[in-house]
């Protein structure tokens, strides 16, 4: 595997995609659609409008417009990336390609009824070595994206993150009322079990996420220690110790 970065802290570097996407024509993490369908069909309707964030050479969009989601737009901070994939799915009409950070969507309020990431929001995070204590550099990258995901969801619009973090993680991230969304969890198995976070705009957090919320801005102390199970053979989280 050619494509592996000599430490896995250039998971985050644009640099790292556009020199990996140069050569590498497709790589799907945490699974395939047909391992999550069942999930995202019950979450999206076929004609509301979609953005994938950090799309990469994932077959996810065109996997989904062949299953009837016609209005799909793709952004990746990797020019080469969008490149390729817009000259590869140039035939699907609906599908649009844009080279974007997802610190700073250039698209008005409330215009996507769906944002969709799958490691995504993970690749801004391989620095962290303790995920009960996430470091207030990246805790302020992923509010920047997490604030601009919520300014373009309509009210009812759902943020769709599909990730190895698993909630006692993750949702220290997500909930937060500043978002005004709700959090729902569920999993999905492709060899190894993933989550799959569905935040609904205009509802509020539930009074445990409420909770964690508070606790989290009182910086409380976690009381246990839970331990990832790893088994990809690509996988950054091995650098994470706890
Ligand atoms: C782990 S890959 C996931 C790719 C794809 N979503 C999938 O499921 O296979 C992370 C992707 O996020 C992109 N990315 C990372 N940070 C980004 C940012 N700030 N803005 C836009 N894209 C970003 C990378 O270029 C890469 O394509």
């Amino acid at each position: 595997m050619d494509h592996l970065p000599s430490s896995n802290s250039q998971y985050k570097d644009q640099d790292y995609w556009d020199d990996r996407y140069r050569h590498e024509e497709t790589f799907e993490w945490f699974g395939a659609f047909s391992h999550f369908e069942h999930l995202l069909k019950e979450e999206i309707q076929r004609d509301e409008s979609i953005l994938i964030l950090g799309c990469g050479n994932s077959s996810l969009s065109y996997d989904m417009f062949m299953s009837g989601y016609r209005s799909i737009t793709n952004i990746d901070f990797s020019a080469i990336c969008i490149e390729k994939m817009a000259t590869k799915y140039a035939s699907c009409s609906g599908m649009e390609w844009k080279v974007m950070d997802a610190k700073a969507l250039e698209f008005e309020n409330e215009s996507f009824n769906v944002v969709l990431e799958k490691g995504t929001i993970d690749a801004m995070m391989v620095d962290e070595k303790d995920p009960w204590n996430v470091s207030q550099e990246t805790t302020e990258i992923i509010d920047q994206v997490l604030k601009e995901v919520s300014r373009i969801l309509r009210k009812g619009g759902r943020f769709i993150s599909i990730t190895f973090a698993q909630p006692h993680f993750r949702k220290q991230l997500y909930a937060r009322r500043d978002y005004r969304w709700s959090i729902t969890h569920q999993i999905y198995e492709s060899g190894f079990h993933y989550n799959f976070y569905t935040m609904t705009k205009g509802e509020n957090l539930s009074s445990e996420d409420q909770e964690l919320e508070d606790k989290r801005s009182q910086r409380a102390e976690p009381e246990s220690v839970v331990y990832l199970q790893i088994t990809e053979n690509e996988n950054y989280l091995n650098e994470i110790e706890f």
